[in-house]
């Protein structure tokens, strides 16, 4: 039985007053999966108080290869544990197009966070062009097996965010992201068979309530990561009770 876990990246988005809201909206009930929140770094320490004694979680957006020294602007992942963080993104589609961070640097990043003992949440997923060029797997194959050379696999989630459903309305369908997650869960197999069938795997991409639950109920997909609907407390509740 894999845990199931629901994660809202609010990306460049929200500020301390949705941090109380969200706090607030969200930890009066109770979810069968595990609900993180990962604010812009400014906000950790805030939602991490305001989360004790709740059933929340928090996560980073992202965090450095480099443990410390000078590369200003960076933050570390122990920094990120250290203010209360469970889990950090690493590789998502933003993050290697906009920042352009390639499979080394993604690869760096996630030993970072797992040695300072975060769960890595490795983000991987397609561009319309590759998906409509019939590279769907061969890309999610070279970015997943890249990224997890040196991993420890008791400290991994996998997100598939196929880029074009991100922020774009278009989810992809249940059986299509089934087909990626179930050949994510086969490539995890060939590095350790028993401990890919205890990763959770997550659908990303234009998640909202409705839609959440087909998705949700496919065989390996074990939840969601989420970015516009983690920022409306309706939605994300919904989502978050869909799993
Ligand atoms: O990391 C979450 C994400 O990229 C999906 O964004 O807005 O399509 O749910 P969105």
């Amino acid at each position: 039985m894999r845990q199931s876990l629901v994660i809202a990246n609010w990306k460049l988005n929200g500020d301390l007053e949705l941090v109380n809201f969200m706090v607030s909206a969200l930890a009066s009930e109770s979810y069968t999966a595990d609900v993180v929140i990962c604010p812009p770094a400014p906000y950790l320490s805030a939602l991490q108080q305001r989360t004790q004694n709740t059933e929340l979680a928090v996560g980073g957006q992202n965090c450095s290869s480099f443990q410390q020294g000078a590369y200003t602007g960076e933050i570390s992942a122990s920094m990120l544990k250290e203010v209360g963080c469970e889990y950090v993104l690493v590789g998502h589609s933003e993050r290697r197009s906009l920042f352009a961070e390639d499979d080394q640097v993604v690869a760096s990043k996630l030993v970072a966070a797992q040695e300072a003992g975060l769960t890595a949440v490795l983000c991987v997923g397609e561009s319309l062009t590759q998906r409509e060029a019939g590279q769907t797997m061969s890309v999610v194959k070279q970015q997943l097996l890249s990224a997890l050379q040196n991993a420890d696999l008791n400290r991994l989630v996998v997100a598939y965010e196929p880029v074009w459903a991100i922020g774009t309305g278009m989810t992809a369908s249940p059986e299509q992201a089934q087909e990626v997650h179930q050949e994510i869960r086969a490539l995890l197999a060939t590095i350790d068979a028993q401990q890919a069938q205890k990763i959770s795997l997550l659908y990303g991409g234009s998640v909202k309530a409705d839609n959440a639950e087909i998705i949700f109920a496919q065989e390996d997909i074990d939840g969601g990561l989420i970015g516009g609907a983690s920022l409306v407390a309706e939605q994300f509740r919904a989502i978050c009770s869909a799993v």
